[in-house]
């Protein structure tokens, strides 16, 4: 990881959960990172935990919501004048609601569709930019994507969801194609993890925190750590090194 140290990192969705994890890992290893999500009071309490833990990076927070186009490029155009530009760029934010697709609110489905694709198409894009301007032959995008960008359960309240994440695997290979003929050495990467113990399932069953709590109780679970440990063997892997996907399940995880 010594080489990033120093440099510029955007993490969508820092305020809590995995995107909390990847955070304090890239700072602990001395980068530069702007994290970002809609509660801005969690990610400074983040950035207060980071420096009197001593890291050698630092966290600078950023209120963004994903869902609105302009948030996000003046976010880029701040990243711009405050740091000249990203270097890494990780897509983490996103969510699930239950609303299958027989019965489900349009308003769900675009609120999936804006977080977890346009809003990674949207960051994808202006990193790629970003890093091109400036002649960065060595960046990275990361996207979280989720065993549900894989297969699909047998059961309604996450069949958008999984449409959402089959997409991000269609975007980091398509990303991946694009950037191998833009003859750069930037990579594109996804992580897929299965139960992650989050605040994922209690948002997706806000209604219903009981059902959030079984979920996670029911087998040993991922811990937010585990895929920041994941981050960090993709961005330390040689430059030669092209890693398409990371899947990762508890253990005890059947499907
Ligand atoms: N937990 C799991 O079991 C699991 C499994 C597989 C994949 N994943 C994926 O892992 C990623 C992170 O999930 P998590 O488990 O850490 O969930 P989480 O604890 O619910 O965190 C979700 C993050 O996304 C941010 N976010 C949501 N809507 C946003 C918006 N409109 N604009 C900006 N940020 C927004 C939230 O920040 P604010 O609310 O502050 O805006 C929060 O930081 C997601 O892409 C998820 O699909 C999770």
């Amino acid at each position: 990881m010594d080489r990033w140290k120093g440099r510029v990192a955007l993490v969508t969705g820092a305020s809590v959960g995995i995107g909390a994890a990847i955070v304090k890992s890239l700072v602990q290893h001395g980068m530069k990172v702007v994290g970002c999500a809609r509660n801005l009071e969690q990610i400074e309490k983040l950035a207060a935990e980071c420096v009197s833990s001593g890291f050698s990076g630092t966290l600078f927070p950023y209120k963004c919501d994903l869902t609105v186009e302009d948030e996000v490029l003046s976010m880029f155009s701040w990243i711009k004048v405050q740091h000249q530009g990203i270097d890494v760029c990780i897509n983490n934010a996103g969510l699930a609601l239950p609303e299958p697709l027989l019965s489900g609110k349009t308003s769900g489905w675009k609120n999936m569709m804006y977080v977890n694709v346009f809003g990674l198409s949207l960051c994808s894009r202006e990193a790629y930019q970003s890093m091109k301007e400036r002649y960065i032959d060595d960046g990275h995008i990361i996207n979280i994507n989720s065993t549900s960008g894989h297969r699909v359960v047998n059961n309604a309240d996450v069949h958008f969801y999984a449409a959402s994440k089959y997409a991000v695997t269609a975007l980091t290979e398509g990303l991946r194609q694009e950037l191998r003929k833009a003859r750069t050495h930037i990579r594109a990467t996804c992580i897929s993890p299965g139960f992650v113990e989050t605040e994922f399932a209690y948002r997706l069953y806000s209604q219903n925190p009981e059902k959030a709590e079984a979920a996670y109780k029911s087998i040993k679970c991922l811990q937010a750590d585990d895929i920041a440990n994941a981050v960090v063997y993709v961005l330390s892997a040689p430059p030669h090194v092209q890693i398409g996907d990371i899947l990762m399940r508890p253990v005890e995880q059947l499907t």
